[in-house]
């Protein structure tokens, strides 16, 4: 699967301008600002029907404008398939496929697939436990539509019982009955979402810790634990044994909600002692452990969005990182860099000639050339 053609319009700092794209290696090169991550962002928007960066829709409107347009066509399966996505400011967001508007976005989640590896990813190491409950949830979702059905009924169900929580705050004694009801729900889909997001991640383990391994040059020992209260034991009776807990706090103090990743570094927190190279290296295996699980569902290699991946790491780990993405294992590439310099060490290693460079610069969109 990959992206033929890409029209932007107003979307960010581009007015209009389109492309035409080699389905192996495509490079975005020019300054800081220009403009590169916002062209890798159009192409993200067009697999998930948002931005990578979760910006309102207004703000991805080029500021003089009231309105973007985005256009994709991609070949997947051997037909041609044309995404439409489309906002105006006051307005609901469109997106169609071949010309049909979709009723539901989430019907489109999960049929371009793509992995996107980005400075911004530093959050989930750096970041709350939301950052990393919403890595794995992005993920299973992305191929799992009862995951993502569970999870709004979860999220439905705690807050009903948080409301109930804080409506009894002042009472003395509580009908446990009133809360039964809720309890079962948020078990019988607390439990499920629990064994959805173990299984994902020992299937993620062993991928991940082979990926840090060849680019770390293996002198480090990288792991990723599921933290989960529903580890310890059953979830209806933790429920249960925190209830009074949760009427002092007024809020549920049990459950996936509470859920984390506990990301080591030769058996430590990362966030606490790793370099900035070695948790650059964390989420470029994490992100690679996550292109192969989701190749690994039905055999379509996603689209790989590499955005200053190449920044803080040394020469030898570079040179892995080159290594692997020239190898046939990955699909359709698109990379940003400031210069050339790494961009050649790749087109050196994976010796084709099929790929496309363009030069981004600032402003008017005709000063982007494209060389072959
Ligand atoms: N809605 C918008 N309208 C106009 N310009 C915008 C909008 N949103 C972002 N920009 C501009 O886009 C530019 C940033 O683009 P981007 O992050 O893609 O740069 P980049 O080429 O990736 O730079 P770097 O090399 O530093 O990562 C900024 O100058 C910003 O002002
Ligand atoms: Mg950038």
């Amino acid at each position: 699967m990959f992206i033929r053609e890409l029209s932007v319009l107003n979307y960010k700092n581009f007015g209009e301008v389109t492309f035409s794209f080699s389905k192996k290696l495509n490079c975005f090169i020019g300054n800081n600002g220009v403009g590169k991550t916002n062209l890798l962002d159009a192409i993200y928007y067009l697999s998930f029907c948002k931005s990578y960066f979760n910006n309102p829709d207004s703000q991805n409107i080029h500021h003089s404008e009231d309105f973007f347009a985005l256009q994709g066509k991609y070949a997947l399966k051997g037909v041609v398939e044309e995404i439409h996505c489309g906002y105006k400011n006051g307005q609901k967001k469109k997106i169609r496929r071949n010309k049909k508007e979709y009723e539901r976005f989430s019907d489109h989640i999960g049929l371009l697939p793509l992995v996107m590896i980005s400075p911004a990813d530093s959050v989930l190491i750096q970041g709350g436990s939301e950052e990393r409950r919403r890595f794995m949830d992005s993920v299973i979702s992305q191929y799992d539509r009862t995951y993502l059905d569970w999870l709004v009924r979860y999220n439905r169900v705690l807050l009903q019982r948080n409301i109930l929580l804080k409506n009894y705050a002042n009472q003395p004694a509580i009908d446990p009955d009133i809360f039964a009801i809720w309890d079962e729900q948020l078990v019988q889909l607390g439990q499920k979402i629990h064994s959805k997001r173990d299984s994902f991640l020992q299937e993620l383990l062993p991928v991940f810790q082979k990926y840090y391994t060849l680019i770390s040059g293996g002198n480090e020992v990288v792991s990723l634990e599921y933290g989960s209260q529903l580890n310890e034991g059953d979830f209806a009776v933790q429920l249960k044994d925190s209830f009074a807990k949760d009427r002092i706090v007024q809020f549920t103090t049990t459950g996936v909600h509470k859920d984390d990743l506990e990301l080591k570094l030769d058996g430590y927190p990362i966030k606490r002692l790793g370099s900035q190279g070695q948790n650059k290296t964390y989420l470029i295996a994490l992100k690679f452990a996550q292109f192969d699980f989701i190749r690994s569902l039905n055999g379509i290699k996603p689209i790989l969005l590499l955005d200053d991946i190449f920044d803080k790491l040394d020469g030898e780990r570079v040179e892995e990182i080159v290594k692997l993405v020239s190898d046939d294992h990955f699909g359709q590439i698109f990379i940003t860099d400031t210069n050339r310099e790494h961009l050649d060490g790749i087109l050196r290693e994976a010796g084709g000639d099929d790929f496309r460079i363009f030069i981004v610069d600032k402003g008017s969109i005709s000063n982007i050339i494209e060389k072959q």
